[in-house]
This record gives structure tokens, sequence and C-alpha cells, in this order.
């Protein structure tokens, strides 16, 4: 029987190790359906969702969360649907993230920036410099992010600068190659969560999540909370991590 007073990872150290936990945060949709209501109020009670979230999960202590927000596959949905979510990532990237409302979490955008509407990317920039300094949770946000986009960005630059410094081909190492990833010097992800029931990976962080331990939780995105966090750290703690050993 389980012990009824507290789990293994509450007994010995709330985060049981973790460092990193990255969150496909998918459902809003399927959340509006079921309400009767347009995807795009999905969307936005989700968004709320992150922002209540972020917060908790520094008061718990975490060091980096990273969120996928929008995938480079993302662009084939309806215009209607995506000129919605791009309208939210300029409304809350400055409202989160400046001023008053946060002076502790430390923000990093992760994705092809560049070809994102040019407002959005410089106040994606603002947001990461105005941060910077934050010593609090590290929130990574993933915006026209997809794992495949981002290795082969990685691999252009590395060739610019092999060629440049004349660097030899045998030098290319994996601790070589991820220095041009968009999440240098961030650790990799110890757990990656996915709500909503889907059980796949849908393009995020292939080459970070190679030894990641997977949570899938049926729970749709506007209604998963700092709890559902506990319990991946939980069930984190009762696995055994192998590394091909
Ligand atoms: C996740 O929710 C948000 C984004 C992908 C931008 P979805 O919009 O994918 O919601 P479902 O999967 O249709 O329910
Ligand atoms: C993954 O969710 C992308 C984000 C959560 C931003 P999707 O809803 O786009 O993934 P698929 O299409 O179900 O694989
Ligand atoms: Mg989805």
């Amino acid at each position: 029987m389980k012990e009824l007073t507290s789990s293994p990872a509450e007994l010995n150290e709330p985060l049981a190790g973790v460092e990193h936990i990255a969150i496909i945060m998918d459902g809003n949709g399927r959340w509006a359906k079921k309400r009767l209501m347009p995807r795009n109020v999905g969307h936005k009670k989700g968004a709320e969702n992150l922002r209540k979230l972020i917060k908790d999960a520094d008061s718990l202590g975490l060091k980096y969360l990273s969120v996928y927000a929008f995938s480079t596959e993302n662009w084939k949905r309806d215009k209607e649907e995506v000129e919605s979510i791009m309208g939210l990532f300029r409304k809350y990237l400055t409202e989160y993230f400046t001023g008053n409302e946060n002076k502790n979490i430390r923000v990093k955008l992760i994705g092809n920036l560049e070809a994102l509407p040019k407002d959005i990317f410089q106040k994606g920039k603002e947001v990461e410099k105005e941060t910077a300094n934050y010593t609090g949770l590290t929130l990574i946000i993933a915006i026209n992010y997809g794992g495949r986009d981002e290795i082969v960005r990685a691999a252009k630059k590395m060739l610019i600068n092999l060629q440049k410094t004349n660097t030899l081909i045998e030098n290319i190492t994996e601790a070589a190659f991820e220095k041009y990833l968009d999440t240098y010097t961030i650790p990799h992800p110890e757990i990656v969560i996915r709500t909503s029931g889907e059980l796949r990976i849908s393009n995020f962080l292939l080459w970070q999540a190679a030894y990641s331990e997977f949570y899938f939780t049926n729970t749709l995105w506007p209604d998963f909370t700092i709890e559902d966090i506990k319990k991946a750290i939980e069930e984190y703690s009762s696995r055994e991590r192998r590394f091909g050993k």
C-alpha cells in the first residue's frame, strides 16, 4: 500500500534533482470545443494558464521550464487561428514579463524567430533583454520552433563558422555541434510532459530530449496546474534512467 504521508520525492527533496521540465502545451482547441466555444478562447485560456503556472514553478524552485507555444508546422492552421495566436504573443509577451508583474523570471525565446512578424520578434528581444539579469526561473518559450528546423539552422551556422575559421571536419563533435543549437547553455530537460492525451513529440526538442523521461497526461492544457508538475516529478523520481548503460 502507498504511504499516506508523502511521496519519495516530497520526503527527500521536492524537485528530486529535476532542473528542467519541458512541456508540450496541447489541448487548447479541445478545451474550447467541449464548451462549445471558438478555438481562440481555448488559446486565451491556455495563455492565462501559463501566466499562473510560471509563477508556481518559480515558487517551487524549478530552474528551467520550456514551453512549446507554436510549432513550425502550426502555420498550416487556418489564417484566423494563426492570427489569434500571434495576437496573444503580442499581448502577453509584454504584459507577462515587464513592469511589476515580473521581477524574477528570466525569459528566453527559441525557434526561428527571424521568420516571425517583425513586431513580435522585436518584443521578444526586448523581453529577453529586460529579464536577462533576473535570477529565478528561466522560462524558455518555443515560438515558430521545430526540432528539425533548429538542427538545420544549427548546421548552417556551424558550416559558416567552420569555413571562416578553417576548422577541420574531424573537430565536429556532439559537444561542438550543440553550441549552435538555440538552447546552448541550457541543460537538457529531465522530463518532457505532454498534455491532452496525445502520445507524440511533434517535433519538440528532438536533440535535447534524447534521454528525457516522458510524462503524458489526459489533462487539457488550460486545466494543467503545478499539481500536475508535482505528479510528473513524483513519477520521475521512481524511474530508473539508464542512458544506455
Ligand atoms: C495547443 O493546443 C496550442 C497550439 C498548438 C498552438 P491545440 O490548438 O493544438 O489544441 P487541440 O490539440 O486542437 O485540442
Ligand atoms: C504541438 O501540438 C505544438 C504545440 C503544442 C505548440 P500540435 O497540436 O500542433 O501537434 P499535433 O499536430 O497534434 O502533432
Ligand atoms: Mg493540438
